[in-house]
């Protein structure tokens, strides 16, 4: 079915928010709030709410693929659904991460990467996992003009060095290489970073200690922003709460109360009902003068608007 695509005059007449403009949050505020997103429709609305900058991130793999791990996530399925994002999206910034092996081998394997993220996914920035090993990776890339942002802390795509999703920097000398990392990556010329899955007071200290906006992920509230996946913050995973996810909505237990009533309707026949039928139409009969065209009939009735019922 053809869905018309209705944007709200907020989202699209407010300016684009590019990263030289987040970079400037650090002093000026507002704090930045950043939210995943995988598809036009969730975009579209995640957009006209105000949300910052969208992420197309590798938790994709996870929360859109059922997997166990970010791991298997390529980076052509990063750009597929970075099109649908950027497509509906008129003033959030668009980020793209990197993917699990399409940067660590090498420099240039990152700056191709990263590269085809820009070409061929939509996004106007990429984001990457890792610290001081990864410094030269971000400065080649920001040195091709692709705006990085960072990620420290917790890193998914080493679940398996880290031997699970573990809080990271509770040990002093963890906190001091983790603090480390931050530096380096913003030394490197990113224009933000994400700290995920650290203690609050950590979280504080980075976010003072570097330049460039730190944007949090079960880091506390010092943070210069905070980001969520999105069907976290709007509650699709009834029973799986994590300590630093809120719902915003239920919408979880929302859609299976829908699913059920729809089924219920449908199993019952009462829906569809008239209401939401189309009539035939009769077709006007061409007049009897001689020499006149034939008049053609209405035309077929269209789906009209997607919040049109009948
Ligand atoms: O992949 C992802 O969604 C992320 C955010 C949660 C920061 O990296």
């Amino acid at each position: 079915m053809v869905r018309s695509v209705r944007v709200s005059d907020t989202a699209m007449n407010e300016a684009k928010i590019t990263a030289p403009a987040l970079l400037g949050r650090k002093k000026h505020g507002p704090k930045i709030a950043m939210l995943t997103a995988y598809d036009a429709t969730m975009a579209r609305l995640l957009d006209e709410g105000g949300a910052d900058v969208l992420l197309v991130g590798d938790s994709l793999g996870m929360v859109v693929q059922g997997l166990p791990n970010t791991l298997p996530v390529t980076v052509e399925e990063i750009c597929y659904h970075g099109r649908a994002v950027a497509r509906a999206t008129h003033r959030a910034h668009v980020v793209g991460d990197m993917p699990f092996m399409s940067y660590q081998p090498s420099v240039e394997r990152a700056l191709e990467c990263a590269g085809q993220l820009l070409k061929t996914g939509g996004f106007e920035a990429v984001k990457l996992e890792g610290g001081e090993a990864f410094a030269e990776h971000v400065r080649a890339i920001v040195g091709c003009g692709i705006p990085v942002m960072g990620h420290v802390g917790l890193q998914p795509q080493s679940v398996h060095a880290m031997g699970g999703f573990r809080v990271q920097g509770r040990a002093a000398a963890d906190a001091e290489r983790v603090l480390a990392d931050a530096r380096a990556i913003a030394e490197a010329g990113a224009y933000a970073i994400v700290l995920e899955g650290i203690p609050s007071e950590l979280g504080q200290r980075i976010t003072e200690s570097i330049a460039i906006p730190t944007i949090g992920i079960g880091a506390g509230p010092g943070c210069d922003g905070q980001v969520l996946v999105c069907y976290d913050f709007l509650g699709m995973y009834p029973s799986l709460k994590p300590k630093f996810v809120k719902h915003f909505a239920e919408l979880g237990a929302q859609i299976v109360s829908a699913t059920q009533s729809y089924v219920k309707e449908v199993q019952a026949g009462s829906f569809p009902s008239a209401a939401h039928s189309f009539g035939s139409q009769p077709r006007k009969e061409p007049p009897v003068e001689t020499g006149a065209k034939p008049v053609l009939g209405p035309p077929a009735e269209s789906y009209g608007p997607a919040s049109e019922d009948s």
